[in-house]
């Protein structure tokens, strides 16, 4: 089988499947045009998170941070869902129980037409208050673009990113979702994710726990590679398209 091929058993797991769940990561938005975390070239290699990625760091300098995350929030704007977006929007289409979890506060599954979508790092299109935790308006974030912190219009506490940070919580409403998905599954995709950052990256152990059938789609073995059922290596916006038009050709 060449190396981003993937089986028939997966094809007919996924067609007969009541539930599925699916986790991604950085990856499979990287054919977006969106840099992920570790590849040469990922954010974690030309900024440090301990600079950015904290309370404290925005506490420090609220402006460097707010701009950081403007910057990122206008990348993903400005760039397009990819093929690998849209074939899991299809999938969802096609099965009773479809849960996407994703690591990405990119917005792109939304915006290709995902509907049960599990943030679990947050969005990046959202932005709140530090202190009444009121969502951010668009003349408040107007600030940043003219060199100032952005501050909330009823308190006047800084705005922050909806995201998490590191040092933080994950949401745990987000998180019980993600589990109970998880458990639930019976075919489970890990897609465009180096699996090193938990708890998401437990996420596709806990379903292979439960009797999920678990693939990788990465275009290379992640930290749990050894650990699933198949891994299919190759990009996800050529191996996903494929992959669900093989399961639509069987279900029909
Ligand atoms: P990483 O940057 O750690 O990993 C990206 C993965 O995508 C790698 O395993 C690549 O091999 C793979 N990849 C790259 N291009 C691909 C493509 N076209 N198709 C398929 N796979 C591809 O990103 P994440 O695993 O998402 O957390 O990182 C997890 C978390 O670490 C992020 O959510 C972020 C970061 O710190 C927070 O900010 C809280």
């Amino acid at each position: 089988m060449p190396e981003s091929a993937f089986s028939d058993t997966l094809v007919s797991r996924l067609a007969r499947a009541r539930r599925i769940a699916v986790l991604t990561g950085a990856g499979i938005s990287a054919e977006s045009g969106i840099p992920t975390f570790r590849d040469p070239g990922g954010l974690w290699q030309q900024f440090k998170p301990e600079e950015l990625a904290n309370i404290r760091a925005f506490l420090r300098n609220p402006v460097l941070v707010q701009g950081w995350y403007t910057h990122r929030r206008s990348i993903a704007a400005e760039t397009q869902p990819n093929p690998g977006h849209y074939a899991l929007a299809k999938l969802e289409a096609i099965v009773p129980g479809f849960t996407l979890i994703t690591q990405n506060v990119d917005n792109l599954h939304l915006r290709a037409g995902s509907r049960n979508v599990v943030e679990l790092h947050g969005n990046i299109t959202h932005n709140y208050c530090i202190d009444c935790q009121k969502e951010a308006t668009e003349e408040e974030m107007h600030a940043i673009a003219v060199g100032e912190p952005a501050r909330c219009g009823d308190c006047s506490g800084y705005i922050r990113p909806g995201v998490v940070w590191f040092g933080e919580m994950l949401p745990e409403e987000a998180v019980d979702e993600a589990y109970e998905a998880a458990r639930d599954a019976e075919v489970f995709l890990s897609i465009g994710t180096s699996a090193v950052v938990y708890p998401a990256a437990g996420i596709p152990l806990l379903a292979k726990e439960h009797g999920a059938y678990v693939a990788e789609i990465n275009t290379e073995r992640s930290a749990i590679a050894d650990e699933v059922d198949e891994v299919i290596l190759g990009p996800s916006g050529d191996v996903l398209p494929r992959l669900i038009e093989a399961v639509r050709a069987l279900k029909r």
